[in-house]
Formats: C-alpha cells, sequence, structure tokens
C-alpha cells in the first residue's frame, strides 16, 4: 500500500493565516479519531508543538496555535480511513481554506511515507516530536512511576533495545533530529519536561 501524495504543493497561498478555531479543531478530532490511544498520541504532539513554538521559536499566540493545530491534526484520518492516511485529512482542511502551511506540515510528517520533504522548522519539528514522543510515551507506561525521574539515559538505552517499540524506526527518528538540526539529547529532554503534562488517564 503505497501512501505517497505525488505532489507537494499544498492548499493555496491566500489562505495564509487562516486556521480553524480550537472548537472546530477540537470537533474534527473527535469526530474522526475514535482510539484513545491515537487521541492521546496526537494530543501529546500538539502540546509538544505548541511549547516549542513558544519557547523556543518565541511565537505569538495564533503562531503556538498553528503549530499545536497541525499536531492535533496530523494522525486524524489514520484511525479511520488508514489507506487515505494524510489524502484525507489535507483535502480536507483545503477544502476549509487553511493556511498552506499546516497541510504541508501534516503532508511531510513521515517523509518515508508520504515522499514531502519537511522544509520549514514547522515541517521539520512536527517530524521530529512524532515518532520520539511515542517511544517515550511507551517508555512511560512500563515505569512504575512513568515520566517522574525519567532520564536521557533511560531513553536512550531504550532507542538502542531493538525489541522495545519495535515499530518505531530508529533510522526515522535520527533522520528527524538531523533535519531538524537538533541533538537527539536536546529532543530526548523537552519531550521529557514537556510531555507529561497531557494526562492520559
Ligand atoms: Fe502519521
Ligand atoms: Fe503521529
Amino acid at each position: 500500500m503505497s501512501l505517497l501524495l505525488n505532489r507537494s504543493e499544498f492548499g493555496n497561498p491566500a489562505n495564509k493565516g487562516n486556521l480553524l478555531s480550537r472548537e472546530a479543531a477540537m470537533q474534527l478530532f473527535h469526530e474522526w479519531v475514535l482510539n484513545p490511544k491515537l487521541q492521546v498520541h496526537m494530543l501529546q504532539v500538539a502540546h509538544l508543538m505548541k511549547s516549542w513554538a513558544s519557547d523556543k521559536e518565541n511565537l505569538d499566540s495564533q503562531g503556538q496555535w498553528m503549530w499545536e493545530m497541525s499536531g492535533l491534526l496530523h494522525d486524524a484520518d489514520w484511525d479511520q480511513w488508514p489507506d487515505l492516511h494524510c489524502i484525507k485529512i489535507i483535502e480536507h482542511l483545503e477544502s476549509l481554506q487553511i493556511d498552506p502551511d499546516v497541510m504541508h506540515a501534516i503532508a511531510s510528517h513521515g517523509p518515508n511515507h508520504f515522499g514531502v520533504d519537511p522544509i520549514n522548522k514547522m515541517d521539520k519539528m512536527l517530524f521530529a516530536f512524532d515518532e520520539l514522543s511515542g517511544l517515550i510515551h511507551a517508555y512511560s507506561l512500563m515505569r512504575p512511576n512513568g515520566y517522574e525521574g525519567m532520564d536521557i539515559k533511560g531513553v536512550k538505552k531504550r532507542l538502542k533495545e531493538k525489541s522495545f517499540a519495535a515499530n518505531v524506526s530508529r533510522e526515522e527518528i535520527q533522520d528527524a533530529a538531523n533535519r531538524a538540526d537538533i541533538l537527539l539529547d536536546d529532543l530526548i529532554t523537552f519531550i521529557i519536561i514537556h510531555q507529561p503534562a497531557v494526562i492520559t488517564k
């Protein structure tokens, strides 16, 4: 099954700055994503994106929401329409005349799957957080105290252990960090600090 998008242009540049309201985005999220585990993943990535946009990029609230919304919706079609992953959500957001940057970020969250390279910082951070956030969350679930006391060393051990979260591509995680030009250690630290804010129980 190929998920290649076979295009690199998304949306209409005239729609720059158009975002969904938080209410509309959350409604779409709840209508499309029924799997609670996937919901957690998307909320975590959304929170990491928002945190990075505010703490590292110093973006205003509109900019932060654009990053957060891209994270929140990046897997919106994965639950019910896996064969149309990325295609369906991008076409939907295009029909709502959303800012092209949002669709581009979603389209490039898996360059090896969708054939679209991350270009700007928002694209690159979405790619960088996606898989690593999931692996770190899986690690938290097997620790007696969850995220409490988690450190880089423990995460790196899990990264080296191929049987742990075996479906998570280590090459992709390193590739994403390289493309974002961020040390893997710094990325791990950021996730350990920010991810626990998303309540998962
Ligand atoms: Fe995905
Ligand atoms: Fe994802």
